[in-house]
C-alpha cells in the first residue's frame, strides 16, 4: 500500500515538471548566436535536462531563388555571410531534421557552436562522434538536400523572419518578447528559471554566467 502510494506520487512529481519551450532563429556564422547556443543556451540546457527544456533550433537563411521547375534543379541560398555559412547551416539543418530536437542533436550544436568554426568539416566530424550522432548521414545530406532543408525552415517562418532585426532571435512558449529576449541573451539560465512554478535542480544555484 505504502509502495503504491509512493510510486503514484512520484509519477505525479515528474509529470507536474511543465517545461518551458525555446525557439531560436540564428545565424551560424555570427559571434552573438554562436556565444548564445554554444555557451549560454548549451549550459542552461546541460543543467536544466531536456524535461524541463524545450530547444528549438532554426538555423536561417535571409532569402533564395530557384533555377527550373520544382523538382528545383538548383537553388540559390542567400546567406548573410556567404557561401562558409550556407555550409555551416546546412550541416546544421540537415543533423537538426535528420535526428530531430533531441539531447544529442542540441549538444552536437553546442559543440559546433562553441568552437567558433561551425564551417570547419573536422571539427563537425568530431562534435557529431562526440554527441553521438550519425557524421556520414549529416554528410550525404548536405549535397543531397541541404538546400531544400534550408529553404523550407525559410518558407516555413518567412513571416517571422523578414521582421527580426537581430539575431540570434529567441521565442519563449511561442510568444515574442523583446525585454524578456535581451534578457535571456545576456542571463539565459536565471530568465528561463525564473518562468517555472515549481523550479527545476538546475535552478538551484545561479551564478551569472560572463
Ligand atoms: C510547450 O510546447 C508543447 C508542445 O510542443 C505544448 O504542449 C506546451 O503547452 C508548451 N508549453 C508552454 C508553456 O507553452
Amino acid at each position: 500500500m505504502y509502495l503504491i502510494w509512493f510510486i503514484t506520487f512520484c509519477l505525479v512529481g515528474l509529470s507536474t515538471q511543465e517545461a518551458v519551450n525555446v525557439s531560436v532563429y540564428y545565424i551560424s556564422s555570427c559571434p552573438s548566436s554562436q556565444r548564445f547556443i554554444g555557451s549560454k543556451l548549451h549550459q542552461a540546457y546541460q543543467k536544466l535536462g531536456s524535461e524541463a527544456l524545450n530547444v528549438k533550433l532554426y538555423p536561417t537563411i535571409v532569402g533564395y531563388n530557384t533555377y527550373g521547375e520544382e523538382p528545383y534543379i538548383s537553388y540559390d541560398i542567400d546567406c548573410i555571410n556567404g557561401d562558409e555559412e550556407c555550409f555551416a547551416n546546412k550541416m546544421q539543418a540537415c543533423a537538426l531534421h535528420l535526428f530531430g530536437f533531441n539531447e544529442n542533436t542540441i549538444n552536437f550544436e553546442g559543440c559546433v557552436m562553441s568552437s567558433r568554426q561551425p564551417e570547419n568539416k573536422r571539427v563537425v566530424r568530431r562534435c557529431a562522434k562526440k554527441s553521438q550522432i550519425e557524421w556520414s548521414s549529416i554528410k550525404k545530406c548536405i549535397n543531397t538536400r541541404g538546400d531544400e532543408i534550408l529553404t523550407e525552415i525559410y518558407d516555413e517562418f518567412k513571416e517571422l523572419i523578414s521582421e527580426i532585426d537581430h539575431f540570434p532571435h529567441i521565442i519563449f512558449n511561442g510568444v515574442y518578447d523583446e525585454r524578456t529576449a535581451r534578457k535571456a541573451s545576456i542571463n539565459f539560465l536565471s530568465t528561463v528559471c525564473e518562468m517555472y512554478k515549481e523550479k527545476p535542480a538546475g535552478c538551484d544555484i545561479q551564478k551569472p554566467t560572463a
